[in-house]
């Protein structure tokens, strides 16, 4: 989709349609929108949609009048929903060129962009035929910078790549495909990519990674991006973990069939590191980062590992394999490591790791732990920003004595209480004293029903927090 800035009053504007906010309370003239007020067809209610056709005085064919809520709420989250429900609205309508006023300053105008290419993408690509809808142009009609739009593109074609490749089933998208997609878009952004393969990793003493992988017919691999910043204060490093399982079936210790389609989405960690790092690319920001992405298959087989296995990490800990389902902190574990004597100082991870989360959080917010407060709240006010909703989660030091083994350092399941938790005290173990945020996203990487404003499938959360937490680090 093209985005474009039109700085024209908006009778100007000559679109397909021209989508125009409309508030609770503040009864406007906007192309007739006061009689529609008067009527009481038009209330400004979040969400609501009023189709004009020939307006009166607008160049467009159509003008939209998109009920935008309460105007002390009205933010650049509100912003970007309003702007998706609208492309998605007119999408529907096999409309093709798209106007949004914007007249609350740049950062609305950045999260409108946003919302429209967001709201523009469906994980249709395997249906056939040609009922196949999207925009092909989207102009932001306000007293805009062009850069502002650039950047909201930027975020939001980052965001619908990784959307693309949590959508991509386990038969068309193993480790090896993940590994060329984040190939191919390095070489097109500038970042160096290096991918370790099974006999570097077994080098560096992996075990805890290569144990999980044993049971696919698919060799594993490590993903390191790297973007490097023009000048470098050589202070901090900032290191993104993401869980890359292209499938999960739990392993010998095997998931109920119904619902495990889903289980392709156990990539969406890495997949969101791997879109944060398209757009750090293109944003820049002064801190260096570096993203690591351990992907691997989660599969039984004459091979697998077996409940009662005992592996040994990078770190030297040794792990009892309790339930081989438990395979995301297993190759967190060693990607962890990894990125500590890769130099990052501090760490940020993101997997969907548990169930446990979702029972505790719903589908609204993403489970943060962490091991230092200061880290914990740069990541909250990242995620505040970008509204992606995010909630900070307990990890007493008591948590570990869930983890007790009688046979190894610790064992990969904590039992039944608790497993959000657990699970982040497990990978605590393999940050140690650096510093490190944990998000779980098992429960807001995937939505479960179509929105007024965002497709069914995969949400790219939280990939906007990363992005923020780059560009605001100081
Ligand atoms: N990938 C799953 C977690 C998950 C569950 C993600 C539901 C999305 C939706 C993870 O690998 C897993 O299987 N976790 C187990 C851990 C348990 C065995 C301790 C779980 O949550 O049930
Ligand atoms: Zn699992
Ligand atoms: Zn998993």
């Amino acid at each position: 989709m093209r985005i474009t800035v039109d700085r024209r009053p908006a009778e100007q504007i000559d679109a397909d349609a021209l989508a125009v906010p409309v508030f609770e309370g503040r009864k406007e003239d906007r192309f007739g929108s006061s009689d529609l007020y008067a009527s009481g067809e038009v209330t400004g209610k979040l969400g609501e949609l009023t189709l004009i056709h020939h307006p009166n005085g607008a160049a467009a064919k159509r003008v939209l009048l998109v009920g935008a809520g309460k105007p002390d709420q009205f933010d650049p989250n509100v912003a970007r929903r309003v702007a998706g429900i609208a492309a998605r609205y007119l999408k529907q309508k096999s409309l093709k060129n798209v106007a949004f006023l914007t007249e609350n300053g740049e950062n609305f105008a950045i999260s409108a962009v946003e919302g429209a290419i967001l709201g523009n993408f469906d994980p249709d690509r395997y249906k056939s035929g040609n009922d196949r809808k999207s925009l092909d142009s989207f102009t932001v009609v306000g007293d805009v910078s062009d850069a502002a739009a650039e950047q909201g593109r930027i975020i939001a074609e980052a965001q619908n790549f990784t959307r693309t490749l949590v959508n991509e089933p386990a038969n068309r998208l193993g480790p090896s495909g993940v590994a060329e997609a984040a190939r191919g878009m390095a070489e097109q952004h500038g970042l160096e990519c290096e991918v370790l393969d099974e006999t570097r990793m077994r080098e560096l003493g992996m075990g805890a990674l290569l144990g999980v992988a044993m049971g696919s017919a698919q060799p594993p691999c490590l993903i390191v991006l790297r973007y490097r910043p023009a000048q470098d204060s050589g202070k901090a490093h900032l290191g993104l973990v993401g869980k890359g399982v292209t499938f999960d079936t739990g392993g010998i210790s095997i998931k109920p069939a119904e619902g495990m389609e889903k289980m392709k989405y156990d990539m969406a960690g890495g997949a969101t590191m791997i879109g944060a790092m398209q757009a750090i690319a293109q944003l820049k920001p002064a801190i260096p980062v570096t993203a690591f992405i351990p992907c691997v298959e989660n599969m039984p087989g004459s091979r697998a590992q077996r409940p009662g296995d005992i592996v040994t990490a990078m770190s030297g800990k040794t792990i009892e394999v309790i339930n081989t389902d438990a395979e995301g902190r297993l190759i967190l574990a060693d990607a962890l490591v990894y990125a500590r004597r890769q130099g990052c100082t501090h760490l940020v991870d993101a997997a969907t790791l548990t169930g446990a989360i979702v029972v505790a959080l719903g589908h609204l917010r993403v489970g943060l732990f962490s091991n230092n407060d200061a880290l914990r709240d740069r990541v909250l006010a990242a995620a505040e920003t970008e509204g992606e909703r995010t909630w900070a989660m307990p990890l007493d030091e008591e948590y570990k004595d869930y983890l007790k083994s009688a046979f190894a350092d610790l064992a990969n399941v904590g039992g039944r209480w608790g497993g959000a938790c657990t699970a982040a005290m497990f990978l605590r173990e393999f940050a140690e004293e650096t510093p490190w945020v944990h998000l779980d996203i098992a429960g807001t990487a995937w939505i479960d029903d179509e929105k007024p404003h965002l497709a069914k499938g995969p949400s790219g959360l939280p990939l906007r927090t990363m992005v923020r937490l780059a560009l605001d680090w100081k």
